[in-house]
């Protein structure tokens, strides 16, 4: 199982000014078995920075393309609706008991906007197979509206939990926006719970973006004895700051003996793209 995972794509006023069309060569070129997009997909939540994004991903291919929201994401009331409109539109997590929701705005007011739907969690899980092997891709919704921090609700777990009790399957991965260890100044507020989860429910990896840094870790939990690794990409294309890197991350043979991390890390030139690989 090949995996390559993208994130901070940032359409709109921080997305870079290098030729979009180098990048999908590249990406392209990987032949991938999954993509993993880690969210942050605009700059402002703006409907034709979707749109851009969008078109930008249409030209990706692979079997399995699997995008979540990042809190540049989550800046409109109508985000959500965006998601569903541009980026992917599916069966999404509802929460076990609404009267416990401790997250702000998971559901929107009816009596304050008109929208078609009320409930802004992008929640979900995606499974296929690969290699013989059952892969669940679980996605969830760690941004806070208008707002750079993160949390989870209580009431989704619960209810991701549930569905993933449900389904048989032989791996399974994570995807957030946030991470859950490493992290910046707008931190996954309670990333305490999503760790417990991730180590109850067997998920083997997580993968996650939002800094634009790069980071690779492994965490062992020595009470239960279970381990998970955590990958968190740089962003791909944005106005960086001069200390980081535009970048990309690919896993061959993920999480086998003959696995092959390479880290692609590309610099805009006057004509142009420079592509320079680094194997893990
Ligand atoms: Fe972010």
């Amino acid at each position: 199982m090949k995996i390559l995972h993208i994130s901070d794509i940032h359409f709109g006023p921080y997305h870079w000014a290098a030729d979009d069309a180098l990048v999908l060569d590249k990406l392209n070129a990987t032949n991938a078995d999954i993509i993993l997009n880690t969210g942050d997909l605009t700059s402002d939540s703006l409907e034709d920075e979707f749109q851009a994004a969008q078109k930008f991903l249409s030209k990706l291919a692979c079997p399995h393309l699997i995008s979540i929201m990042g809190n540049h994401d989550k800046y409109s009331r109508r985000s959500h609706e965006m998601f569903r409109k541009y980026i992917y539109d599916g069966e999404f997590i509802q929460p076990k008991n609404t009267a416990k929701i401790h997250k702000n705005k998971v559901y929107i007011c009816p009596k304050t906007a008109r929208l078609e739907n009320y409930f802004t969690e992008v929640n979900y899980i995606r499974s296929f197979e690969i290699d013989k092997q059952k892969i669940l891709v679980i996605c969830l919704d760690t941004n806070l509206f208008q707002c750079d921090q993160g949390k989870v609700d209580e009431q989704i777990l619960a209810a991701l939990e549930v569905e993933i009790r449900a389904i048989k399957f032989d791996r399974a991965l994570l995807m957030t926006h946030h991470s859950l260890l490493s992290t910046d100044d707008d931190p996954l507020i309670n990333s305490k719970r999503v760790t417990d989860f991730v180590l109850r429910a067997g998920i083997e990896a997580t993968f996650c973006g939002h800094t634009h840094e790069l980071d690779m870790v492994e965490v062992s939990d020595l009470i239960r004895g279970n381990k998970f690794r955590q990958f968190m990409c740089g962003s791909l294309s944005s106005v960086n700051i001069p200390r980081e890197d535009n970048m990309f991350c690919t896993y061959d043979n993920f999480g086998t003996p003959e696995e092959i991390i390479t880290i692609t890390r590309m610099h805009q030139l006057e004509r142009g793209i420079e592509f320079v690989e680094t194997v893990v």
